[in-house]
């Protein structure tokens, strides 16, 4: 009898496990259970920071992101050659433009009087997580770098909760404008013709935002040549289109998740999250919200057909106090690139947009593809049956996912033709 006990201990434990990972997936998801196993570390991981915050301890984005005291460039280099997705010949350094830290990655030396392409980029982390030096983001610039002879520079803008909406934009947009300056330019051979915006995620919103400032501003000389969007955060004013609510429980991006993060990144109370999750924020007696705004997020007529159907749009009649009481910055396009005009949109440089199937955000690419493309601005989507909201950064040992590696390899291969 006494022999038993493990053996039941074992399958109880094995049962208890599985458990607490298994959540069920969409049918398109090609490696669920890695996917699983990796939802559960986010959420030990959340639940461990919140515990930790709840004690005092930490604020939590503290304790779920990056050690504040993160590697040096030539510490990330070292760390790195143990892992995957390494490229030795690329030059690592830390600098500031315009006071804001930014990694920059050079490739290996070309000839003489031979220009580089040049990317900026923002990492994601919806605006509190993440770093220029995590090693999902510094993989990436790393191959970018390398392969497509590019010079990347990674911007560390600063996140919540020391700061909030606008503060990582202008971050961002002074990082820019900064590299795109002459001096900047000469100083590191970059060809003024070739160079790139882009970001992930809440990176992704900050790219489309700096990528439409800086087409309209006429006191910038070089312009961005292109702006490639992984999976951007584009509106806040509408948490029921078809792919929020198809996808609210795919990890590792769930739907209350992002309606909270856009509410810290607004600086709006976090206990409206009810409210906003039922689109009370955007009901239709608030005047601010003009037909113009709702028609430039309205995805009744902005998606294909075929995501359309079995939906019907939610607008409430009368909801929350609305935008001006709870987050001013929630009509600004600054923080809501879809909400821009035509006239600024056709402006805009040609766009390569990375969606994916099982992801929140999935619609919020696919409309502004849609806008970008009736404003003339010529498009690229890239979409990703099997895609999930975080994929283009599994790309590195011990979590890689196939298809984070064909979305990379895809992007790569539109800068390639493009930039
Ligand atoms: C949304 O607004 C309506 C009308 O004011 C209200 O009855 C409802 O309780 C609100 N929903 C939430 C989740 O707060």
């Amino acid at each position: 009898m006494m022999r038993l006990w493990p053996v039941v201990v074992t399958v109880l434990l094995t049962a208890a496990v599985a458990r607490y990972v298994y959540i069920p997936l969409p049918d398109t998801i090609q490696e669920p259970w890695k996917l699983m196993m990796v939802a559960a570390g986010l959420r030990t991981s959340m639940h461990l920071a919140s515990l930790k915050d709840w004690l005092g301890c930490d604020h939590y984005v503290k304790s779920v992101g990056p050690s504040p005291s993160s590697e040096s460039a030539d510490g990330a280099t070292k760390a790195g050659s143990d892992g995957g997705g390494v490229v030795p010949g690329v030059k690592v350094s830390d600098i500031t433009l315009a006071g804001i830290p930014v990694r920059v990655y050079e490739p290996p030396a070309g000839g003489e009087g031979h220009l580089r392409r040049g990317l900026m980029y923002f990492h994601g982390g919806d605006w509190a997580f993440g770093s220029a030096e995590r090693r999902s983001s510094d993989a990436l610039n790393r191959m970018v770098s390398d392969e497509l002879n590019t010079v990347v520079a990674s911007v560390e803008y600063r996140r919540y909760p020391e700061v909030h909406f606008p503060v990582p934009y202008l971050d961002c947009l002074a990082a820019a404008k900064h590299f795109l300056s002459t001096e900047v330019l000469a100083k590191y051979a970059i060809d003024p013709e070739r160079v790139a915006v882009s970001g992930a995620s809440s990176g992704g919103n900050l790219a489309a935002a700096v990528a439409q400032e800086i087409s309209i501003d006429d006191g910038v000389s070089v312009k961005f040549s292109v702006q490639a969007l992984i999976y951007p955060a584009l509106q806040a004013l509408d948490f029921n289109t078809p792919s929020y609510l198809q996808n609210q429980d795919v990890p590792v991006l769930y739907r209350p998740l992002m309606v909270r993060f856009w509410l810290q990144y607004l600086g709006a109370d976090p206990s409206l999250q009810p409210q906003w999750l039922v689109n009370n924020h955007s009901s239709s007696h608030h005047p601010a919200i003009t037909p113009e705004l709702r028609a430039r997020s309205d995805w009744a007529v902005l998606l294909p057909p075929k995501y359309r159907r079995n939906h019907k749009p939610l607008v409430v009649e009368r909801g929350s106090q609305g935008p001006a009481k709870e987050a001013p910055g929630l009509l600004d396009v600054r923080a809501s690139p879809l909400l821009a005009g035509p006239e600024v949109l056709a402006k805009c440089p040609r766009a390569y947009v990375l969606t994916c199937e099982n992801d929140v955000l999935r619609d919020d690419g696919f409309m502004y593809a849609r806008r970008l493309q009736d404003a003339g601005v010529t498009v690229t989507n890239d979409h990703y049956e099997d895609g999930f909201h975080g994929c283009f950064s599994f790309i590195v040992w011990p979590v890689e996912f196939d298809v984070g590696k064909r979305a990379v390899r895809g992007y790569l291969t539109w800068l390639q033709n493009n930039l």
